[in-house]
């Protein structure tokens, strides 16, 4: 089924000025670019977006980390775009993800790992309402 996403290019690859090449990658595998927009998170964003990992162990380290720099975030569209973006974006680690995933082609580490996309529909409208209101999204 047509469905959509939420995704983030992280600080580690608007650092590097190679968003252009993740969207691409998006694009050619298969998904739509319906909204985006370039953000610096806050810190209360972060930690609100990320409040399922707030007792791990990385949970501080990863809000300083996603909000050292501007991140861009995204609605994708596509056939299946909730697995076909974990396919495109590969696995969390790096080392663990598969040749031409933009993880392993470009991510830093298990942290600085470049993407983020939702693991589920109910997460992916979650996460979409936490940063796009619907007239941001032109489908
Ligand atoms: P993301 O898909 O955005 O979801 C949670 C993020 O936490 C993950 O990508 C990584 O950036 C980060 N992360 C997950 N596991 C670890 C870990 N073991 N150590 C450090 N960061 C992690």
């Amino acid at each position: 089924a047509l469905e959509r996403t939420f995704s983030i290019i992280k600080p580690d690859a608007t650092r590097r000025n190679i968003t252009g090449k993740v969207v691409s990658m998006l694009e050619e595998g298969g998904l739509r670019v319906i909204a985006q927009k370039r953000i610096q998170m806050t810190k209360e964003q972060a930690e609100g977006f990320y409040a399922v990992h707030k007792e791990r162990p990385f949970f501080g380290d990863l809000v300083s980390f996603m909000t050292s720099g501007p991140v861009v975030v995204q609605v994708l569209e596509g056939e299946n775009a909730i697995a076909r973006n974990r396919e495109i974006m590969g696995a969390t680690n790096p080392e663990n993800a598969d040749a031409g995933t933009i993880r392993k082609e470009l991510a830093e580490s298990i942290e600085a790992n470049t993407v983020h996309g939702s693991d589920a529909p109910e997460t992916a409208k979650d996460e979409i309402a936490y940063f796009f209101s619907e007239d941001e999204i032109v489908g």
